[in-house]
């Protein structure tokens, strides 16, 4: 928060509202003139935060990629502030019925936008072995990727993986009980492929970038590697001067375009990991927007 609102009486973009928690600490810094607006793809956290945060805060369900257009009408000269809170949020994984978790039985759905695109159910039920082993490689960083994609193909010919269980049974006969980290593993990467995230968090960092007024800010928590090196990369290149066309005078154009607030990431304390246990892997990072 004490990166994020500098400017009490500024405009904010919460991209990630998800249960509302950080749009409710933005809500209590502002004061006459602020103002916050917060986005989600999210369906139920859009109707979730009507009901639970303050009325003047405006609600739109988009995703990243849509979310600079959808934004542009109400933040006139710019954003003081956008927050990307990245992944899924803990109302999705504790609501069983979404299917993010490989602890409850729900059906294997694993969208954060209901209304669109295929479920996970779906996707497993119609790729190639391969393409599912490339997911469980790519975005779960899966050792096991080959065994466990062999054995997803052969228990679907029996029977239609439907179920979070269903596909939590076929991922602990398949890898030896010291291997269960697969479980985690394998739903992280259905997640993204589901979700498209690293292409959306791409227009994401993009969108909340171009938002921003000369002196706003970025500020972006990931929770892993491959959510965590695009964004560092990200802000590492606005916060590089651009490299000179041969010949050129020295200009407001060869100076970088931010400014790193956070050098190393900003990490959980021991005392918030232990309120708030599903803090404890992530990383805060902030830019400031120069020109
Ligand atoms: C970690 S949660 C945010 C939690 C929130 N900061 C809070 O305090 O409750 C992430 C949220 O981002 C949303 N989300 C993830 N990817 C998105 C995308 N590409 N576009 C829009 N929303 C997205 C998810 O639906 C989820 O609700």
């Amino acid at each position: 928060m004490a990166l994020l609102v500098w400017d009490p009486r500024g405009i904010y973009v919460d991209l990630t509202v998800g249960g509302g928690g950080h749009s409710r600490r933005i809500a209590d810094r502002l004061t006459e003139g602020g103002l916050l607006i917060g986005c989600d793809r999210d369906a139920d956290a859009i109707a979730h935060s009507r009901n639970s945060l303050p009325s003047g805060v405006r609600l739109r369900q988009c995703r990243f990629s849509e979310a600079l257009e959808t934004v542009q009408p109400l933040i006139g000269d710019g954003a003081s502030g956008v927050l990307m809170d990245l992944g899924m949020s803990s109302y999705q994984l504790d609501h069983a019925e979404r299917g993010f978790s490989y602890l409850a039985d729900g059906p294997l759905d694993l969208r954060m936008d209901r209304s669109r695109g295929l479920t996970a159910a779906e996707l497993l039920g119609t790729a190639e072995e391969a393409d599912i082993e490339r997911i469980l490689r790519r975005y779960g960083e899966d050792p096991q990727a080959r065994r466990i994609a062999r054995s997803i193909v052969f228990a679907r010919q029996r029977h239609p993986i439907r179920t979070t269980c269903e596909l939590a049974e076929i991922i602990r006969h398949t890898v030896p009980a010291t291997q269960h980290k697969s479980l985690p593993r394998v739903f992280q990467a259905l997640r993204i492929a589901v979700n498209g995230e690293m292409e959306e968090l791409d227009a994401g960092l993009t969108s909340g970038w171009n938002m921003l007024k000369p002196g706003g800010r970025l500020v972006v928590i990931s929770y892993h590697s491959l959510e965590d090196r695009p964004v560092k990369q990200f802000m590492k290149t606005l916060a590089t001067p651009p490299v000179p066309d041969w010949g050129s005078h020295p200009s407001a154009e060869s100076l970088p375009r931010g400014r790193l607030l956070t050098k190393k990431p900003l990490l959980p304390g021991a005392q918030e990991i232990q309120e708030n246990p599903r803090a404890r892997s992530a990383k805060l990072r902030a830019v400031e927007r120069i020109r």
